[in-house]
């Protein structure tokens, strides 16, 4: 890929870089030669896309890692316009301005495309999405918008490429997360009901991040192809349920604070939602595998990493 600064150093720029995925990845970018441009809502508005070209152009952008997104699924049944520009509408704002300055894209989504219904086997990207909730069909319908922006000029070599993350069920040392809800219940309380009738995988973020990070630097050193571009499976590996995810933040955190919480099962409709979550989302991560050797670790060693940081 043809770099656009001075000297050989990719300029790679992050939006949303104040959130979970965001502040992963730059725990990492402080060993890396590529120069970072981290920037949230306040620094660059995704939704802007002015802004958005500007900020491309200045910079000489190379690669861009959108992690910005409008992810409160409960709320999102509530603010549909506002799911729907941060989802939808800035991913094609940021893919057209990527086309346009031949910047190399990198995003993210999600397993809410997948509705979940019956299934048991994981979904391979290419099974056909069916959303149930806003959050969801938003997502959706942000893949559409890069995949249109940018798959023509790819497949006909005028674009550098871009690539698609669907991951779920994050968790990271930053922002809110269902990790620190639990530890803080925990601390609080003698006994917690969680859902065992919903079933995934947790994600730790800095692996996520690993995986987007080495992605991009491919991309900047010119080694993915047109052929390898498209969406990519990316969680943990294993199976389990939020209850059993809760049960394990209760073991690993007792060993440390030695505060003992019974965690029991219950189901969905004991918590009553707009949302319907799916009740089977796991997802096969066999092409990230197989096309960037990606390292894919088990959910509950990087739950005890993350535990680690958080708890010392
Ligand atoms: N979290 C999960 O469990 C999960 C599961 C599957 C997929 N994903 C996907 O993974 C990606 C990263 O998720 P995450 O958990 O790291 O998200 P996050 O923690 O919610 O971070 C998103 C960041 O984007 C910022 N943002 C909001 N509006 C913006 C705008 N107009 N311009 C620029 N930045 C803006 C947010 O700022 P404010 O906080 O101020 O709004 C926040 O800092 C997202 O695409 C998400 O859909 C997440």
């Amino acid at each position: 890929m043809k770099n656009k600064s001075e000297n050989t150093v990719p300029n790679i720029l992050i939006t949303g870089a104040n959130g979970q995925l965001g502040s992963s990845i730059a725990t990492l970018a402080d060993s890396s030669d590529a120069r970072f441009f981290f920037t949230d809502v306040a620094e660059l508005d995704i939704t802007d896309a002015k802004a958005v070209d500007a900020y491309i152009t200045e910079h000489k952008i190379d690669i861009l890692i959108n992690c910005a997104a409008y992810t409160n699924v409960d709320k999102a049944e509530d603010d549909e316009k506002t799911a729907e520009l941060l989802n939808a509408k800035a991913p094609a704002i940021l893919a057209k301005a990527c086309k346009k300055h031949k910047v190399f894209m990198i995003h993210i989504s999600t397993d809410y495309v997948f509705g979940g219904g019956r299934r048991t086997i994981p979904y391979k990207e290419s099974d056909p999405a069916k959303p149930t909730g806003v959050y969801g069909v938003t997502k959706l319908q942000g893949e559409k918008n890069v995949e249109l922006a940018l798959d023509e000029a790819v497949s006909a070599g005028k674009h550098p490429g871009y690539l698609i993350f669907r991951t779920a069920w994050l968790y990271s040392e930053y922002g809110k997360n269902f990790v620190k809800t639990m530890l803080s219940l925990m601390a609080d309380r003698q006994e917690l009901n969680v859902v065992f009738d919903q079933v995934g995988t947790p994600t730790y973020a800095g692996d996520l991040a690993r995986v987007v990070y080495d992605s991009a630097l491919k991309a900047a050193n010119g080694e993915i192809t047109a052929k390898e571009c498209g969406v990519y499976n990316f969680t943990d590996e294993g199976v389990c349920s939020w209850y059993d995810f809760s049960v394990a933040i209760e073991e690993l955190s007792r060993e440390k604070r030695g505060k003992f919480c019974n965690v029991r099962p219950c189901h969905s409709d004991e918590f009553p939602s707009k949302v319907c979550r799916p009740s089977y989302s796991v997802l096969d991560k066999s092409k990230v595998k197989k096309t960037f050797g990606a390292d894919v670790p088990y959910w509950r060693v990087s739950l005890r990493k993350c535990l680690d940081n958080l708890l010392g």
